[in-house]
């Protein structure tokens, strides 16, 4: 199989821009959260990367959990069906809740995340992004923290997928054609 670098049309975002982005981020997450009990949410599978890489760039002790909902099947786009495929298995009642998402795209998936976390109780539920498409935006979501604002085009690595693979691409960057078969 050819290497993955040779299937990047483009590197939008490096490993590096990445990570200092984050280490921005945790800061703002370790001041805003000070003293309280932090629970961080994962949205599987593509925020794995990003909640790794967060998470360890807190201070606080932070609980951490998951969960596994689906929206893309295994194409470029968004179907606005969300599904349960994994549920936390943490309470919420009382907690301060932070939604780690590695992209914000049609907006669907963290719409829905964040009405059906709410109604479990949470004293507060945020969101944490790594990527967000202001373009592709089909509902408005009120996100606290965004790592990157990016264009509307289909982009793969850092978590995120194409056909479930190019997840661990330590980058984030779009594909070449040939990859798409064509
Ligand atoms: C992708 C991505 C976000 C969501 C964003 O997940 O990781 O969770 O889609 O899209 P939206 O804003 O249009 O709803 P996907 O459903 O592909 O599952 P995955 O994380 O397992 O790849
Ligand atoms: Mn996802
Ligand atoms: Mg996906």
């Amino acid at each position: 199989p050819e290497q993955m670098g040779e299937d990047l049309q483009e590197v939008l975002l490096t490993e590096e821009q990445l990570h200092g982005r984050l280490a921005e981020m945790a800061a703002r997450i370790d001041a805003d959260y000070a003293g309280r009990d932090l629970l961080l949410v994962g949205v599987l599978k593509g925020a794995v990367m990003v909640m790794a890489d967060l998470a360890r760039r807190i201070s606080l002790p932070v609980q951490m959990d998951w969960m596994a909902v689906s929206s893309y099947g295994s194409g470029t786009k968004s179907s606005g069906v969300v599904r349960i495929l994994k549920d936390l298995d943490t309470d919420l009642h009382g907690r301060d809740v932070l939604i780690v998402e590695d992209i914000i795209d049609s907006g669907l998936t963290l719409s829905w995340l964040l009405s059906n976390l709410r109604s479990r109780g949470a004293a507060s539920v945020e969101i944490a992004t790594m990527l967000r498409k202001p373009d592709a935006a089909k509902v408005e979501v009120d996100v606290r923290y965004v790592g990157f604002d990016i264009p509307n085009e289909f982009v793969v690595g850092y978590g995120l997928d194409y056909a479930e693979r190019y997840r661990n691409l330590p980058c984030v960057g779009t594909l070449a054609p040939h990859v798409y078969g064509g």
